[in-house]
């Protein structure tokens, strides 16, 4: 019976173990997640989204008070189209991550950046084009490409001396947005290094609409790699969604896939950027407790607890100190939802929006408890400790889990010290 480890993906001319850990934004897959998974020979992810604010909270910086202190004028101003960001300061935030997290890698696995067109901050292009010469610049191994189609993306890098050496990625949920982004880059003369093909049971934003529960996986890898095959293009194609056990990885790897990408399970892990608390919520979950909604400003359907804090919250929009929702006009549907309330309740202290999400406030805060569809089975993961708590994992435990597991089993992680003595 064959074990994940028993495969390897190879890009260019390295060969990995074929576990990607998926990014996770904002800093919920940190720097220290993606570097467990690159010290044990895969592939590690951080997140690019809200760098200004991680950078502040890892790298002592000040980016989000000087943006705030800059733009505080315009607080109560629907129009935010003045808030825009300072390129030199999002490139510095971007090389601080990731150089500080270059800096530490160890083993023979890669770092990647994830990075979301959908945070179009005011400036779209301008504002992505910085953020993938940044990574690139400060060292980054690849760059997953995720959230948007990115018709345009590898153009906007074609210039840098990197181009063709970092690993550059796809992440799609058909053959037809594929076929979109493969047409569109053409004129770069570059394929992607490899292709995340991301199904309905997946954490964060889906690419699917409210009818996601009709797609499966397996289906559309397989529609991929056939599309692969009749174009004699040969690209490493990579599933991930709902992939929770080592057998559901190697059914996937005996099928053509070159790898997984995988994050639910390491939500609940010490090194996962999660609060301890949050994590509870995430082991407790049964499967009613889990939905897939629109409040997202960004039109993408998310998942999430139905217990998260962010639902209904009607906060003031926060765009002066984040902002990364805003599109090229420097609108967000949540500020318009938001002013909808206010007018409809001029009495209110604090209204009510149920229909949007202060998404940049809210992830920043871990008030929006995004999720994988599988969320409910963390606790079959874990041992339940005398006070009623579950044990949080580490990164390593879950990935070798992965790697060596057979039938469909999970391992449990060895019951914590002072309780074994
Ligand atoms: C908490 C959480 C946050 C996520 N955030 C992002 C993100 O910022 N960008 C992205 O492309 N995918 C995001 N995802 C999707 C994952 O990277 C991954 O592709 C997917 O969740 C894999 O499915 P699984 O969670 O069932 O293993 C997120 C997933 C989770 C669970």
């Amino acid at each position: 019976m064959k074990r994940v480890d028993d495969f390897r993906l190879k890009l260019g001319n390295s060969e990995l173990v074929p576990i990607m850990t998926g990014g996770m934004g904002v800093d919920i897959s940190t720097a220290d997640l993606a570097l467990e998974a690159a010290r044990l020979g895969g592939v590690g992810h951080i997140s690019d989204a809200m760098i200004e604010t991680v950078s502040d909270r890892r790298y002592d910086t000040k980016f989000v008070r000087d943006k705030l202190s800059l733009y505080k004028f315009n607080v109560a101003n629907e129009d935010k189209t003045a808030v825009k960001f300072h390129l030199g300061k999002l490139a510095e935030a971007t090389r601080l991550h990731v150089e500080g997290t270059m800096n530490r890698k160890r083993g023979s696995g890669m770092v990647f950046i994830n990075c979301m067109e959908k945070l179009t901050m005011n400036a779209p292009k301008e504002t992505l084009r910085t953020r993938m010469v940044g990574a690139m610049d400060a060292g980054i191994d690849g760059i997953t490409l995720a959230a948007g189609l990115h018709l345009g993306s590898f153009a906007l890098i074609e210039d840098h001396p990197r181009f063709r050496d970092v690993k550059l990625g796809i992440i799609v949920s058909s053959v037809r947005a594929l076929q979109l982004f493969l047409k569109k880059s053409a004129r770069t003369n570059r394929l992607p290094d490899y292709i995340v093909v991301e199904g309905p049971l997946a954490g964060g934003h889906l690419g699917f609409g409210m009818d996601w529960a009709e797609y499966d996986l397996a289906t559309i890898v397989a529609e991929i790699l056939q599309y692969l095959k009749n174009e004699q293009i040969e690209i490493p194609v990579i599933p991930a969604g709902g992939i929770f056990t080592g057998t559901d990885a190697v059914n996937f790897l005996e099928a053509g896939a070159a790898a997984v990408q995988v994050a639910t399970r390491f939500t609940v892990t010490e090194e996962c950027g999660l609060p301890a608390k949050v994590q509870q919520e995430y082991f407790k979950a049964s499967e009613e407790d889990i939905e897939v909604n629109t409040i997202s400003p960004t039109g993408y359907p998310m998942r999430m607890l139905k217990s998260s804090p962010a639902i209904g919250d009607g906060i003031r929009p926060n765009c002066e100190a984040y902002g990364y929702l805003l599109d090229a006009n420097g609108k967000c549907s949540y500020i318009a939802a938001y002013n909808r309330e206010v007018a409809a309740n001029p009495e209110a202290r604090k209204v009510k929006v149920f229909d949007k999400t202060c998404l940049c406030t809210q992830m920043r805060n871990f008030e929006l408890w995004t999720c994988g569809q599988l969320t409910y089975r963390l606790k079959d993961t874990t041992n339940k400790l005398p006070d009623g708590s579950y044990q949080r994992l580490s990164a390593e435990h879950v990935f070798k889990d992965y790697l060596y597991s057979v039938d469909n089993k999970v391992a449990l992680p060895p019951m914590p010290k002072e309780l074994t003595t």
